[in-house]
């Protein structure tokens, strides 16, 4: 029987990679920019990591885990969430020696057993950035303006900001008593799950989907009028910062995130444009969490893309095909194939991607093969063309033909693709 990849886990097939490469290209243009460096940590950590930072009672550590125990019976576990890695990584290699402030990033797979639909997969990827050391709010301002401007570069603008501040543990205490009070009043019209939330963390209610669960907490109280001073500045604060930026957003005090580690900022880009997978994007300040895993108490913020949703946003925008060859070489007859397999090679050697058939085929076929690999141009040469020393160069978008001389054909055709000449690119 065929063997299938696993439920949720999905190949990223030669079609798709060009636009990732491109996306991926582009966020390491940005971050590097911004004095952002790139850290690569292990795909598998202690489940102890996840536990005690993303916290126990979120759906994440309580039912998304790929856990599984080693032969010395360690509870081991495929990360969830990059944050989690990365902090154990600075902690763990005193990244913070010569400079608390650290700006780091990273790019790979996460793996959450969520049931599986448009937008949500068992292994995913995202793009993520973590900035160490710095209390804000300039530097909340900073890593919303650098994401703000990768969806820039992308070509995304209508996605929509939206800021919160969870204020810091003191006042959120405050806050997390009153909701629940809001909470319990109304609780026989509660859905199961938020019933049992609303006593062990009222906040996560703001997340249900259940429509009678959205009703009640569409008049809860805001976390933004229980906030202390200080927190209630550092948001003021940002919001300045990203107005003189020219940064829109929305405030928006029912956005709450999925992990316990945040305090004051968080944020989310977020999309109409995919169905109920309506985050692209989310992050926020974890000014506790350094500490919490025995590292120094330095501050943090940061934000995690989903990759698979801003591919899906792309390719839903611009239809722009990023794989097309320059130039397919079309040669009818063995010494115009000969021909042709060395300078198709030449060009390669050169950084140009060219394209052949291997076997003989006729011009009809050479032809359609152009066509549907997407080649910008083709090059004709049959016996014909070798006698005159003159092949058929062919745009193929606008179909134009001219000749081309066949001594130092390669280097022509460089000149050619350097300066877009006669072609639309
Ligand atoms: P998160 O909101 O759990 O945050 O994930 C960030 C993004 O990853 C989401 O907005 C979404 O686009 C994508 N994502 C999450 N789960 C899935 C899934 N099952 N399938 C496809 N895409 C998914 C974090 O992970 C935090 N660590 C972000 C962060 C970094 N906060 C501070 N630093």
């Amino acid at each position: 029987m065929e063997i299938s990849a696993i439920k949720g886990f999905k190949d990223i097939l030669p079609r798709e990679t060009a636009l990732w490469q491109w996306v991926e290209a582009e966020a390491r243009g940005v971050f590097n920019a911004f004095g952002f460096k790139e850290i690569r940590t292990p795909l598998l950590e202690k489940t102890e990591l996840f536990s005690r930072s993303i916290g126990q009672d979120t759906d994440i550590v309580s039912k998304e885990m790929y856990t599984l125990t080693d032969s010395k019976g360690e509870g081991i576990t495929l990360r969830p969430e990059a944050t989690s890695s990365v902090v154990r990584a600075y902690i763990q290699n005193r990244l913070y020696q010569d400079n608390p402030v650290q700006k780091l990033y990273s790019i790979g797979p996460m793996f959450r057993h969520e049931r599986p639909q448009k937008g949500r997969f068992r292994q995913f990827h995202q793009i993520n950035a973590e900035l160490f050391g710095d209390p804000g709010p300039a530097s909340d301002a900073d890593i919303i303006i650098m994401i703000m401007h990768l969806f820039n570069v992308l070509g995304l603008n209508d996605v929509v900001l939206n800021i919160n501040s969870l204020g810091c543990p003191v006042c959120r205490t405050v806050f997390r008593d009153k909701l629940r009070a809001f909470l319990s009043e109304r609780s026989g019209r509660l859905c199961e799950d938020c019933r049992r939330r609303a006593e062990y963390n009222p906040l996560r209610v703001f997340d249900c989907k259940v429509e009678s669960c959205k009703e009640i907490v569409s008049d809860a109280p805001s976390i933004l009028d229980f906030i202390c001073d200080d927190c209630a500045r550092h948001f003021s604060l940002l919001r300045e910062y990203l107005d003189n930026s020219g940064i829109r957003y929305v405030i928006n005090h029912r956005l709450v995130r999925g992990l316990d580690y945040y305090s004051r900022t968080t944020f989310e880009i977020q999309t109409d444009r995919l169905g109920a997978q309506n985050a692209v994007a989310g992050g926020g300040r974890y000014d506790g969490l350094i500490k919490q895993l025995e590292g120094p108490d330095y501050p943090a913020i940061g934000f995690g893309i989903g990759f698979e949703r801003l591919v899906a946003l792309i390719e839903d925008s611009i239809k722009k095909d990023y794989n097309r060859p320059e130039i397919f070489m079309a040669g009818l007859g063995a010494d115009a194939e000969k021909k042709v397999f060395g300078w198709v090679t030449e060009l390669r050697r050169s950084g140009i991607s060219a394209e052949m058939e291997y076997g003989s085929k006729g011009l009809k076929a050479q032809m359609k093969k152009a066509d549907r690999i997407g080649a910008k141009r083709a090059l004709i040469v049959g016996e014909d063309e070798l006698v005159s020393g003159k092949g058929i160069l062919r745009d193929m978008d606008t179909k134009d033909q001219k000749e081309i001389g066949l001594d130092n054909l390669v280097q022509g055709i460089i000149n050619i693709i350097k300066n877009g000449t006669g072609h639309r690119e």
